[in-house]
């Protein structure tokens, strides 16, 4: 059941107290890579997702948004499209700025990444304040992209990112694995 999914995965992220600073609890998913059941469970559990949300493109969200999209789209049959940090992309790119906790960020796509009105999944390890999201959706209506979901593995529910986001999904769900 999904109910062991989540309690399977769960028993292998790993808080780190104070890192990458003082406060903050970082939610490290090496282990969950490191464990070959974990980690393919998850991955079938997103290209089940894609398939039935109807995706062909499969967006995931530097870095480690990466790790979990690639394989999801290639078990999916779906195409993998990296939203990437500023300056990492070559050729014609759409950028969104977000604020970060202190400051702000610019993440980009590229303009020639999707077909017009298809249908993409957005991957990414964790929601915190939904920042990052919000601008990978901005991207993807930009590029001629349809939202069919955003699928998460983690979801700090204490930072909002779901009511934040709530305005742009549409019809789109938004799903903690
Ligand atoms: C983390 C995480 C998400 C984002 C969530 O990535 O992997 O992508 O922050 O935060 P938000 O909801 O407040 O925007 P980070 O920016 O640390 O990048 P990295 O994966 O390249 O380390």
């Amino acid at each position: 059941s999904s109910t062991d999914l989540a309690g399977l995965l769960a028993a292998k992220i790993r808080d780190v107290p104070d890192y990458p600073k003082p406060g903050v609890v970082f939610k490290d998913i090496a282990p969950l890579l490191a464990d070959a059941e974990a980690f393919a469970a998850l991955v079938d559990h997103l290209a089940a997702r894609a398939k039935a949300l109807g995706a062909s493109k499969i967006v995931g969200l530097e870095a480690r948004g990466f790790i979990l999209a690639a394989p999801a789209a290639y078990a999916a049959g779906a195409g993998f499209v990296p939203v990437r940090k500023e300056g990492k992309l070559p050729g014609d790119c759409y950028r969104e700025a977000y604020d970060l906790e202190y400051g702000s960020a610019v993440i980009e796509v590229q303009t020639d990444a999707f077909l017009p009105g298809e249908r993409v999944l957005v991957v990414d390890d964790v929601l915190a304040t939904g920042g990052t999201v919000e601008a990978a959706l901005s991207l993807i209506a930009r590029a001629g992209a349809e939202l069919a979901g955003v699928e998460v593995l983690m979801e700090l529910g204490f930072l909002d990112g779901r009511a934040r986001l709530a305005p742009l999904l549409g019809d789109a769900p938004l799903e903690t694995v």
